[in-house]
């Protein structure tokens, strides 16, 4: 099969950092199909040869495992092309298409890794051009729109160019590995099945934890802020795969539809559960990683008055038969105490105990990063004395050492599942709209309580955030998983 990969902001961040590196990979591993092109347009005044090396020098600011050795670099490059191209200007999008006529090849993929605010326009001229032919696939990155209007209009004009099965929304958590070994968990194996369910389960815990700060982006951030940017999408993607039924088959709608009635299930905020669920941030500074670091308001291109979040945690609930009841709790920060994201699944205490000492319920633990696998923790007899109390062990299974051979990136499996045309992995514009439409009152009630709740809370770069985030599970007799 032959395909072109076409990356509009071919010579922006994302693209050298992420989609390039990603797309060695699977070249050095020998999972990208063979017959392929890679094609980056971008304003700037390069050809074939000197876009070539312009990225063999990015490549050394790409971490080392992921950097290709010279003779490795020049076979990759024999794949890489770059035109010049003017993106306002219809006449570029009549080359391109001629360009990539001149081949012919079986899929099209159209990576859209230029600014947001692009998107509509981009998406109207390749229309125009003619450049939405079935054998196109549009790949839409993150982020999709600032609220729900603006997602909404950004999907009707991809709708009124393309189709929805050849519109391909990234969410990059669903790359990861563990995402995978999520499905792979709850689909493939009987085990958790008839646990998997109130009865079951006390509470659901998702932690995006990073530990850097804003850096450079301080700009961007500031216009988004840590609902935007990582719960409307990745926390709440998670949910979904947590919490969603068992899709009937493998593939891309009956996955999708069972995850918008989770969506359709969370419980909806008002201003009044706003105010007692949903805990919100900005980082102060203090010591991260062993060494000093300046607070949000100091960081560059933010404007030092700003009342902009970088926490969140809040607590919802699935309003269905499995789900009742049961509290999920998301959090995300930027410069908190680690880099980890995970989920855990607290069970609930044996309903009655014949050991002495603590009853600690048992606890599922599914590990994204940094770490990529699952820990199962259990009470056990040490063997020692008779009458003893039980102990907390657990199991705990590495992903990356159970699997000897190369895993897949996240970005890396992304691209491959979009040349291969499977939309499993990718965001269907309904989803998409409806976790817009969940967190919309959250953002409403900050906007008109702003000054009556004095905006986020203060919390040290390097801790876990407020103490009102202990507190908002605290309050149902929880606590985060690294304060047990
Ligand atoms: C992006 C956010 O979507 O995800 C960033 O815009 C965040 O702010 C990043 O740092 C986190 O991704 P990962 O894969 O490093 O956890």
């Amino acid at each position: 099969m032959s395909f072109d990969l076409v990356f509009f902001g071919g010579t922006g961040d994302l693209a050298w950092r992420k989609l390039m590196p990603a797309l060695f990979q699977a070249f050095r591993h020998g999972k990208l199909p063979a017959g392929g092109r890679l094609l980056s347009v971008a304003r700037e005044d390069y050809n074939d040869d000197s876009y070539r090396a312009w990225l063999r020098d990015r490549f050394h600011d790409v971490v080392d495992a992921k950097r290709p050795s010279d003779e490795e670099f020049a076979r990759f490059a024999q794949l890489l092309h770059y035109r010049r191209m003017d993106l306002a200007q219809p006449e570029h999008y009549a080359e391109l298409k001629q360009w990539l006529q001149a081949r012919g090849a079986d899929t099209v993929v159209l990576y859209l890794a230029t600014s947001p605010r692009l998107f509509t326009s981009i998406c109207e001229h390749l229309g125009q051009a003619g450049l939405n032919g079935p054998q196109v696939r549009v790949v839409l990155e993150k982020p999709l729109g600032h609220d729900l209007a603006s997602a909404r209009e950004i999907n009707r004009v991809v709708r009124s160019v393309f189709t929805e099965t050849q519109a391909f929304r990234i969410d990059h958590y669903l790359g990861k590995s563990a995402v995978q070994n999520l499905m792979a968990l709850r689909f493939g194996n009987a085990l958790f099945e008839p646990l998997w369910r109130r009865e079951s389960i006390a509470n659901i815990q998702i932690t995006l934890a990073e530990d850097l700060g804003v850096g450079t982006r301080g700009d961007f951030y500031d216009r988004t802020g840590a609902l935007r940017d990582m719960i409307q999408n990745h926390a709440l993607q998670l949910l979904t795969m947590i919490a969603m039924e068992p899709p009937s088959r493998n593939v891309a709608d009956a996955i999708r539809d069972e995850k918008l009635k989770v969506l359709h299930s969370l419980k909806p905020f008002t201003e009044e559960s706003v105010t007692r669920d949903v805990v919100r941030g900005q980082y102060r500074g203090g010591m991260s990683q062993g060494r000093s670091v300046p607070g949000y308001l100091e960081e560059a291109k933010v404007p030092p008055d700003s009342r902009c979040e970088t926490f969140v945690a809040l607590r919802t609930e699935v309003q269905n038969w499995r789900w009742a009841g049961v509290p999920f709790y998301l959090r995300t920060g930027k410069r908190l105490a680690a880099r980890e994201a995970q989920i855990v699944l607290n069970f609930r205490p044996t309903p009655h105990s014949i050991f002495p000492g603590a009853n600690t319920p048992n606890k599922l633990v599914i590990k994204l990063q940094p770490e990529d696998g699952l820990e199962l923790h259990l009470l056990a007899a040490k063997g020692t004395r008779q009458s003893e109390s039980l102990s907390p062990v657990f199991l705990d299974l590495d992903f990356d050492k159970a699997f000897a051979e190369k895993r897949v990136g996240g970005y890396e499996r992304l691209l491959l599942e979009a040349i291969a045309g499977r939309l499993n992995l990718f965001v269907r514009s309904d989803e998409q709209e409806q976790a817009w439409r969940w967190v919309e009152p959250i953002l409403q009630t900050w906007e008109r309580n702003d000054d009556a709740t004095g905006g986020p809370r203060p919390y040290t770069a390097g801790s876990w955030g407020p103490a009102a985030a202990s507190a908002l599970v605290a309050r149902d007799g929880c606590a985060w998983a690294e304060e047990h």
